[in-house]
């Protein structure tokens, strides 16, 4: 695992767009593995600017995003398809039939899931990004997930729940179920870049960086992967007083 330590958001939304840019140049019909939440929102304006700059072009890039909501339509200003288009695709020239998300609207939520994992299987995700929450989970992978898990509903921690209500009215609004990708297809992309900035997520960054691999913080997982990059900020690592 390689850990890239940064000052603060800023630059560390400059480096992981950086690593990001630099693969789609290499390989510019490469599959990334897309994330949400507040952590990649930088890292994504600054991939819309070398875009607009004419330094990239998403033309033939394929992405597979981590999770999405249930029990939220597509339309919701708050589900990962809005997210998305909202952060990312709508600003740059990547075609929507090469945009994946797992789609939750449905009543067979299971079929649902193995569509999405089926696609899966047949992709390979040159890199994969990722957020931690502040329990350490990756994608929607709460504590105690199996790493043998792959696509499946989850019922979100009250934790959870309390941290992504800032996006929300009240926490009633906030759904209790989400599909997410497992840790065992987060650990299949070739490449794994994960960001961390800000003090809530210390607790998870120090399990995740001392080595120690335990179910009980999803994260830690990363530590047997054969390229992981971690870029962490300072308040990340608690050197921000
Ligand atoms: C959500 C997402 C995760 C994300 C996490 C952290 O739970 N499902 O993929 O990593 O939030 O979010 P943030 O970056 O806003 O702290």
């Amino acid at each position: 695992m390689q850990v890239i330590k940064v000052k603060n958001y800023e630059e560390l939304s400059k480096v992981a767009a950086e690593i990001i840019a630099n693969l789609v140049k290499e390989k510019p019909d490469c599959t990334l593995g897309l994330a949400t939440g507040s952590s990649p929102i930088g890292l994504y304006q600054n991939l819309i600017k070398k875009y607009e700059a004419g330094e990239i072009s998403f033309k033939n890039v394929k992405t597979y995003n981590l999770d999405e909501y249930c029990q939220l339509p597509k339309s919701h200003p708050e589900s990962y398809y809005s997210f998305m288009h909202r952060n990312l695709f709508y600003h740059i020239d990547i075609k929507e039939e090469n945009v994946h998300i797992p789609n939750s609207e449905g009543n067979d939520l299971q079929k649902l899931c193995d569509e999405y994992n089926d696609l899966l299987h047949k992709a390979t995700i040159d890199l994969q990004l990722l957020g931690i929450g502040a329990n350490g989970h990756i994608g929607f992978n709460e504590p105690g997930t199996s790493f043998e898990q792959e696509t499946f509903v989850v019922k979100l921690t009250e934790k959870t729940r309390q941290d992504n209500k800032r996006f929300f009215n009240s926490i009633d609004e906030v759904p209790t179920y989400a599909m997410t990708m497992g840790i065992k297809n987060i650990m299949q992309a070739k490449k794994v870049l994960l960001v961390a900035s800000g003090a809530n997520k210390q607790e998870a960054i120090k399990k995740l960086l001392s080595g120690e691999v335990t179910e009980s913080c999803p994260a830690t997982i990363l530590n047997r992967h054969k390229d992981a990059i971690i870029i962490v900020d300072e308040a990340a690592l608690g050197l921000v007083k």
